[in-house]
């Protein structure tokens, strides 16, 4: 991992077209889940299909300190013998999250209602991110944190000791805080209801439901409203995790604008809180279809087919829909420079905190190869360059950011000249066969 060793340069060659089927890896925030609520579990909690990147078992380092046994038993394949509601121990030394907000986040929830002091950091990105969107919430409950100015990390949170339940509207649309506040609830007498103006991400929702405790969703006019019942003692579960809709968007935007490009993408959940990137890629004109659509364990699920797409068009992303597509926007705009004119992409302020400033990184990293984008606080607008293509030729800056590291050396496969990326060591926290599967389609990936 770069963000604990020295930066690994690579570099992405054009000219090759990419084939064949891309068997992306599971489910981040479905992974991140199925450890933290089998941890909560009475039993043992069987897992097929786990994201095992940095992020994750960071997460799974967690829950061991915590006092659960999380055991590895084949690829993708682990067991957690949970310790119920209520059941964490203290951990003995700092709970280091390494680059993952969600880990650090959903961890903070978990705990924040147990009687135990937690002391949390993580790599130089995280420690640069706020954590008050979460401590603010979780202060409700009775819950104390004490981190550096600005609600930054190393923070130590004291659980609460007598928690009380809340009833929390979530200012920003965001899943780990909704998923903070429910996990917290968990170990809170009575109901804790949290308010979503904005739907996110479902995953907490739909797992706490699979584990047996008593959740219901309901919709009105100021959102969703989502009410759990507190002190359930929560069922193990034989989860088999999807794959990632997030990172399936790498190789099926690769192919899109790669000429000569056809690949098929199989097995990808597309929950609808989730899927905004493809039907954002369909309204650009782009020859994407599903196959084979099923439902597995609950989630939507279906094949991908992505062949080149010469004749895609820039357009306005709904800002309705950025929710369901946060952590695409980065490839998007990739896609975009290859697109004929503008593409706008309103409502996405959450962009500027996620690993790194998202906006500022691909703004800085695609100018750097010739193409032209504007940006203001909350939206950011790319320049077409349609079928006269992308130079490329440039260095991008990655800022510990695994998705602009794959974006940007995407964007190096389909570009006119190579493109280099300054640290690819951060894709390891999501995806970490990235340079083998991409290999294997045909891409011509090296070092700097
Ligand atoms: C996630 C929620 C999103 C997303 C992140 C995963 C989750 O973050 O960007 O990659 O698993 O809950 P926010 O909650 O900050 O929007």
């Amino acid at each position: 991992m770069s963000s604990h060793g020295p930066a690994m340069p690579m570099t992405a060659h054009p000219g090759q077209s990419l084939t064949g089927t891309a068997e992306v890896p599971g489910d981040k925030s479905i992974s991140h889940r199925s450890l933290i609520l089998g941890a909560m579990a009475v039993g043992e909690t069987r897992i097929t299909g786990l994201l095992e990147g940095q992020d994750v078992l960071d997460t799974a380092k967690g829950m061991r300190a915590f006092g659960a046994e999380v055991e590895h038993l084949g690829v993708g394949e682990w067991a957690v013998h949970g310790v119920g509601v209520g059941g964490f121990a203290e951990p003995l030394d700092l709970i280091d999250c390494g680059n993952s907000g969600t880990g650090v986040r959903l961890l903070m929830g978990a705990m924040a209602t147990s009687p135990i002091s937690v002391t949390f950091t993580g790599d130089a990105s995280l420690r640069k991110r706020p954590m008050s969107r979460v401590t603010d919430p979780l202060s409700q409950f009775g819950t104390q944190a004490f981190g550096r100015a600005g609600g930054r990390l190393p923070m130590t949170v004291v659980g609460a000791d007598d928690p009380v339940p809340v009833q929390y509207t979530v200012p920003v649309p965001s899943a780990q805080v909704k998923s903070a506040v429910l996990l917290a609830g968990l170990n809170a007498p009575g109901k804790t209801v949290v308010i979503e103006p904005e739907a996110t991400r479902d995953h907490t929702e739909r797992m706490l439901k699979g584990f047996g405790a008593e959740i219901e969703v309901e919709r009105q006019d100021n959102g969703r409203i989502i009410t759990l019942t507190g002190e359930p003692e929560l069922q193990p579960q034989t989860i088999a995790v999807p794959r990632d809709p997030s990172s399936a968007a790498f190789p099926v935007c690769a192919a899109l604008i790669i000429p000569g490009s056809d690949v098929l993408v199989p097995g990808i959940g597309l929950n609808p809180t989730r899927a905004g990137l493809f039907t954002t890629l369909r309204d650009m004109g782009a020859d994407l279809t599903f196959e084979n659509e099923r439902e597995e364990g609950g989630e939507p699920v279906a094949d991908l087919r992505a062949k080149f797409s010469p004749n895609m068009k820039g357009i306005e992303v709904p800002a309705e829909r950025a929710a369901s597509m946060i952590d695409e926007y980065p490839i998007l705009s990739v896609v975009a420079a290859f697109a004929e004119g503008k593409t706008e992409m309103p409502g996405v302020k959450e962009l500027r905190v996620k690993e790194c400033d998202r906006i500022d990184a691909m703004v800085k990293g695609l100018s750097a190869n010739g193409v032209v984008l504007d940006e203001g606080a909350d939206w950011f607008s790319v320049d077409g360059m349609g079928p006269s293509g992308v130079p490329g030729g440039g260095v991008a800056e990655t800022f510990l950011d695994h998705r602009i590291a794959m974006s940007m050396l995407i964007c190096g496969m389909a570009a006119k000249k190579p493109i280099t990326v300054d640290d690819a060591g951060p894709i390891a926290t999501s995806f970490p066969i990235f340079s083998e599967l991409f290999t294997s389609l045909g891409a011509r990936l090296g070092d700097a």
